[in-house]
């Protein structure tokens, strides 16, 4: 996918930079992450998201954080126990995306791994694991473009919600990536992207990404998505998860269930897209995954120049929903597609890992 030159961060000589997404699409404009409490706000205000995006973001954002604490004064023990509370400070920016608290946990367990080291030692270590973690994540975003790209035929008609796409991850994308890769090939897909209320992440990036790309797009409101089924112009439909439970359960973007059913009542193949460091088999059904919820005003207020709701109404924003299981056709992982029964077959598929 060589025509793709949008990322939703670079680490470049030791520094964080992120694209910051809440100005997308109408500036590209970029931020330094200096401190946890910069990566805390960028992570909850979606300056990166995305569940990859957000675990390699704050991998290297550790790394930054940790690089700023006192080196030369402190044991490599101590130096530890700092970084460990820096990552448990991150990982409280948001929930429901696994990414974030698989991503801290994999590096405070090499800053413990051995606390006789010197902290500039266990720094070094620390900046290893952040390269591993995106490198894997970029390898997994290949793959699973190539698997996903074997479900879909040329001229489809395809419909996404929300955006697991380049910027969602640390390139390529999940969901979007045989999108990008077909149309290196010339597959001529027809994208329906909703809009994806109430942050407007199919509208603001997907239709942007996919845009920028040349791929034939077409935006549609959430509440269109029945209609341009019936017409039968979808022909396939493909999300990326946030986390999915050891029964198959995934929790993504707030709506995408709906459209999983939708897909269901009309025949047409609902695929998640989910690398393993997206499944969390400590989870085990989808009632157990803790779902963000966010302030009201980004319903009512956000997107226009004067509220649109009537003063002090009650609201109820969760971020995402869960599809239970029996709606997701395959889950097609970095390692291969996966089908139903899917409590048996991703635990195979982890274990096959080991
Ligand atoms: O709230 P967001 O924009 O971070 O939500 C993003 C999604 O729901 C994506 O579909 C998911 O994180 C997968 S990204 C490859």
């Amino acid at each position: 996918m060589k025509n793709l030159d949008i990322v939703p961060f670079i680490f470049e000589d030791e520094r964080l930079i992120l694209l910051d997404q809440t100005k997308l699409p109408n500036e590209e404009s970029f931020l330094e992450i200096k401190g946890a409490e910069d990566l805390w706000d960028a992570i909850y205000h979606l300056k990166v998201r995305g569940a990859p995006a957000i675990g390699v973001a704050a991998a290297y954002g550790l790394y930054v954080v940790a690089k700023g604490l006192d080196l030369e004064s402190c044991s490599g023990a101590e130096f530890a126990e700092k970084v460990k509370e820096k990552a448990k400070y991150i990982n409280g920016a948001r929930p429901t995306a696994v990414n974030l608290s698989w991503a801290l946990k994999r590096m405070v367990k090499v800053a413990l791994a051995d606390v006789n080291l010197s902290p500039k030692s266990i720094l070094a270590k620390l900046l290893k694991e952040a390269e591993s973690i995106h490198r894997e994540d970029v390898e997994a975003c290949v793959k699973m473009g190539e698997f996903g790209l074997s479900l879909l035929e040329k001229n489809m008609g395809i419909l996404t919600h929300c955006n697991a796409g380049t910027i969602a991850t640390s390139k390529y994308g999940t969901c979007l990536a045989p999108i990008h890769l077909g149309q290196e090939k010339g597959y001529d897909f027809k994208i329906f992207a909703d809009e994806t209320r109430p942050l407007l992440q199919g509208a603001r990036l997907t239709a942007w990404e996919l845009n920028k790309a040349g791929v034939d797009v077409t935006l549609i409101c959430d509440n269109m998505a029945n209609t341009v089924m019936k017409k039968g112009w979808i022909q396939a439909v493909v999300v990326g998860c946030d986390r999915m439970a050891a029964n198959g359960d995934g929790a993504n973007k707030i709506g995408t269930s709906q459209v999983a059913i939708l897909a269901k009542e009309h025949g047409i193949p609902f695929y998640m897209f989910v690398p393993t460091s997206t499944i969390d088999l400590e989870t085990a059904c989808g009632d157990d995954i803790e779902i963000e919820l966010r302030k009201g005003e980004e319903i009512y207020q956000m997107w226009y120049e004067k509220e649109m709701a009537p003063s002090g109404i009650k609201t109820f924003n969760p971020s995402f929903d869960v599809t239970d299981n029996k709606y997701i056709t395959a889950v097609i992982t970095e390692k291969g597609i996966v089908r139903p029964p899917y409590d048996v077959n991703l635990r195979k598929l982890l274990d096959s890992e080991k």
